[in-house]
């Protein structure tokens, strides 16, 4: 698969087959990933694989939190996006095409509430990278060089087979990861990816989320006609 074509064919996959991820594929990936540039090469990405049973201890944890309404507090700060922006409007286009997708009617709660549990839960996937920064880095600037090692590493993932899903919701808890991923105190978690084989029989997988045309999105300076 050439660069374009992995650009092109990377997409969140929201579900995966139960076969785990080996351990020599994931270090593959991110010695790779891991290639990405940061500002004044400070590499200010550290990876927490989980996997197995750990990994299931913090989907519960993550569950419990989630119903018993502890509002999610990531080390991120996090706001909902301006009302009546273009950002909220491609915000509930690709909520309204996952939902038709998964046949989740806007009024029926309980699917809505079963499908958000997913992302808190890394969408079942046999792995979650979580990536995090020592907090004696000036913040936010590293955020921008994890956004880079972020998406290397969704683009490595399908060189293997792999699908991936970058989750805020799987860091909405960070307790839950300093608990039981053993991931220190003095680190700011900043991202999870979901991880593992997609399953393409699960609807939500067969979403392509849209992109405005170039000419809305670029302005040009200096070209000639
Ligand atoms: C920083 C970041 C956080 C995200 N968090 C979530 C999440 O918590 N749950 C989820 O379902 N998707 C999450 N996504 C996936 C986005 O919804 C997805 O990238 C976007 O809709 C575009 O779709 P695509 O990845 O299939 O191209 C996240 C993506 C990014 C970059």
């Amino acid at each position: 698969m050439n660069i374009i074509e992995a650009i092109r064919t990377r997409k969140s996959i929201r579900d995966f087959t139960a076969d785990p991820v080996p351990q020599h594929i994931l270090t593959k990936i991110i010695e790779v990933a891991s290639r990405a540039p940061s500002a004044e090469n400070s590499q200010p990405w550290e990876f927490t694989i989980v996997a197995g049973d750990i990994l299931d201890t913090i989907r519960k944890a993550n569950i419990e939190k989630l119903k018993s309404k502890a509002p999610p507090h990531p080390d991120l700060p996090a706001k909902g996006l301006p009302r009546d922006s273009a950002y909220r409007r491609r915000q509930i286009e690709i909520a309204k095409q996952l939902f038709h997708l998964m046949d989740i009617p806007r009024g029926d709660l309980k699917k809505r509430d079963r499908w958000m549990a997913l992302g808190f839960q890394y969408f079942n996937a046999p792995a979650a990278i979580v990536i995090s920064m020592d907090h004696s880095l000036y913040y936010p600037r590293p955020i921008f060089d994890i956004g880079s090692v972020t998406q290397n590493i969704c683009l490595a993932a399908l060189h293997y087979g792999l699908g991936t899903c970058i989750a805020n919701q799987g860091i909405a808890y960070p307790e839950v990861l300093h608990e039981f991923a053993k991931i220190p105190e003095s680190k700011r978690i900043v991202i999870s990816i979901a991880i593992g084989y997609p399953n393409w029989d699960f609807p939500a997988n067969k979403v392509v989320s849209k992109r405005e045309p170039v000419e809305d999105i670029t302005t040009w300076v200096g070209f000639k006609p």
